[in-house]
């Protein structure tokens, strides 16, 4: 049975301390997280280890990191590998952001190594694809996302697809308010599926989590999630306002 997953993104904000208070202040809120939940909060890389006390020991909340580097150690300066990332026992990172791909000029290629290098650490990638405006303006959003989904994720077997978490973030929606009506979420997310079962089966693409990003707030977070394909949220602005979030984790289904 998939799991739905309420993810913050908190993207390069917040101090330390401000990380700490906002994390506690949504813990004290969310007593226990069922066994088809999940809650995860992708911090920048420096509040991983410090933030880490907070979580451990709560079942089903988990740290993630929001990015990887695509090679396993060497000389460069200002990354951080996957290997770091599991030796301090995380279970998740995020991969192929929009942002990353945008500024940092990420290709599906190279998104394809940092899914391999989690896999092989067991760390869950939570992959993210979606459609820039002008691709969805002209129509052509789902041979988009699906030409992500092949160039970065249809190497991986039918053992390995399952251990990836999927999210839907059409660029337009994301940070401006403007967000994916639950039938477009819907429509995208059953699209994604499709193409899933094509490749791998029905059965395996029953058991893939799709999660929705794109201007989740609380008060549509029910409308989305209660979409049969939207497995919950990936969500930025939102996750930085804890009465925000707390009602977003409580929408999933
Ligand atoms: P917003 O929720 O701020 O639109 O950001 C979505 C996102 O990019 C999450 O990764």
């Amino acid at each position: 049975m998939r799991k739905q997953i309420a993810a913050a993104n908190w993207k390069m904000n917040k101090s330390l301390e401000e990380g700490k208070s906002l994390l506690e202040e949504i813990l004290s809120s969310v007593e226990s997280v069922p066994s088809n939940h999940e809650v995860v909060f992708a911090v920048p890389y420096p509040y991983l280890y410090p933030l880490q006390s907070i979580v451990e020991g709560k079942n089903n909340i988990f740290l993630s990191a929001q990015n990887c580097h695509h090679k396993t150690a060497g000389a460069f300066t200002g990354e951080v590998a996957v290997d770091m990332i599991a030796s301090i026992g995380l279970k998740f990172c995020v991969v192929g952001h929009s942002e990353r791909r945008e500024y940092f000029a990420e290709s599906n290629a190279v998104l394809a190594d940092k899914v391999n290098l989690c896999l092989t650490k067991e760390i869950t990638p939570i992959f993210c694809c979606g459609e820039p405006l002008d691709i969805r303006e002209a129509g052509a959003q789902n041979q988009y996302v699906e030409q992500q989904l092949q160039e970065s994720l249809f190497h991986l077997d039918e053992v390995a697809i399952q251990k990836v978490v999927i999210a839907y973030e059409p660029i337009w929606a994301i940070g401006t308010g403007k967000t994916a009506s639950s039938a477009q979420a819907q429509e995208m997310h059953a699209h994604i599926r499709s193409v899933l079962s094509k490749k791998y089966g029905t059965e395996v693409a029953a058991e893939i989590s799709i999660l929705y990003g794109g201007s989740v707030k609380g008060a549509n977070a029910v409308e989305l999630f209660s979409q049969p394909d939207v497995d919950g949220g990936l969500v930025g602005g939102a996750s930085l306002v804890a009465q925000e979030f707390i009602q977003i984790i409580k929408a999933l289904q």
